[in-house]
């Protein structure tokens, strides 16, 4: 199967996955108001990234689970050298089915996945969450938003972004991403702001100097450069109508 963008990303050295980046992970955990005993559950965890720092930042024991075998050996390999395997524990799950008791977790996070699933599907996996998470506990996730008032302009969004990080996505405008989460039972707080993830004040803000600079350097070698140029014109030349959205959703 054809590499996807965050594949892609990752292979090339980046390690936040995600439309608006440490921001928006920033407001996310802040509404998540995580203490050192609280039970957290990080969906698409992908290498680890958003683990260490919860596990670093909060002192909390948490699980983190991925369907991507790779980048989960990936997550092990950096856990064990952040010495944290007393804290974190990382699987393979399904968003759709996790295997956990219901009324388990005081905090999910997920970044960066709901844009992935189509139709319906958002919905179901925030019903997943809903179920593991304890009364009172909460959801917190970044996505892509789209910022246009034309269902058509928006449809032709889809497939652009889909053609170009290789991969079948939707993202949605702000209204249908609020119904997905209030349909799956949530109340809802959001946040939006600018799409970061290829422009190169984002990348020196979530990679620092020295990452933001290998991200580069390997995103214009040869055989990455029209995967590399795909992506990042798209997103600049739609900047105006792609931003992240930010939800926290109450039990
Ligand atoms: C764009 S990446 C985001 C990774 C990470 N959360 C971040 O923000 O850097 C999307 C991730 O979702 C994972 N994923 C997609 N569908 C999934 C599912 N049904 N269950 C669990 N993980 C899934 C992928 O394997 C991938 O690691």
């Amino acid at each position: 199967m054809a590499e996807m963008g965050h594949e892609f990303l990752a292979r090339i050295g980046k390690t936040k996955l995600r439309p608006g980046g440490i921001e928006a992970t920033d407001w996310i955990l802040k509404k998540a108001d995580i203490k050192p005993d609280s039970k957290v559950l990080e969906v698409a965890c992908n290498m680890g990234t958003t683990l260490i720092h919860i596990a670093n930042k909060y002192g909390c024991d948490i699980i983190g689970v991925d369907l991507d075998e790779n980048a989960l050996e990936k997550a092990r390999e950096k856990i064990k050298e952040n010495g944290l395997e007393e804290k974190i524990k990382v699987m393979k799950a399904d968003a759709f089915k996790l295997p956990f008791e219901d009324a388990s977790f005081d905090v999910v996070i997920n970044e960066a996945m709901l844009t992935m699933l189509l139709g319906d599907k958002k919905e179901q996996a925030l019903k997943e969450y809903y179920r593991v998470l304890k009364p009172g506990g909460v959801v917190v996730t970044q996505d892509v938003v789209l910022i246009t008032d034309s269902t058509e302009h928006a449809r032709e969004l889809r497939i652009g972004l889909s053609r170009a990080i290789n991969a079948n996505v939707e993202p949605l405008i702000d209204k249908e991403w609020q119904s997905c989460f209030e349909k799956a039972g949530f109340r809802t707080e959001q946040k939006t702001g600018p799409m970061t993830l290829m422009s190169v004040s984002g990348m020196f803000k979530d990679e620092g100097i020295a990452g933001a600079l290998t991200v580069i350097k390997n995103g214009l070698k040869e055989e990455n450069k029209e995967f590399f140029q795909r992506m990042r014109s798209f997103m600049l030349d739609n900047k105006k109508e792609l931003g992240y959205i930010c939800f926290l959703g109450k039990k």
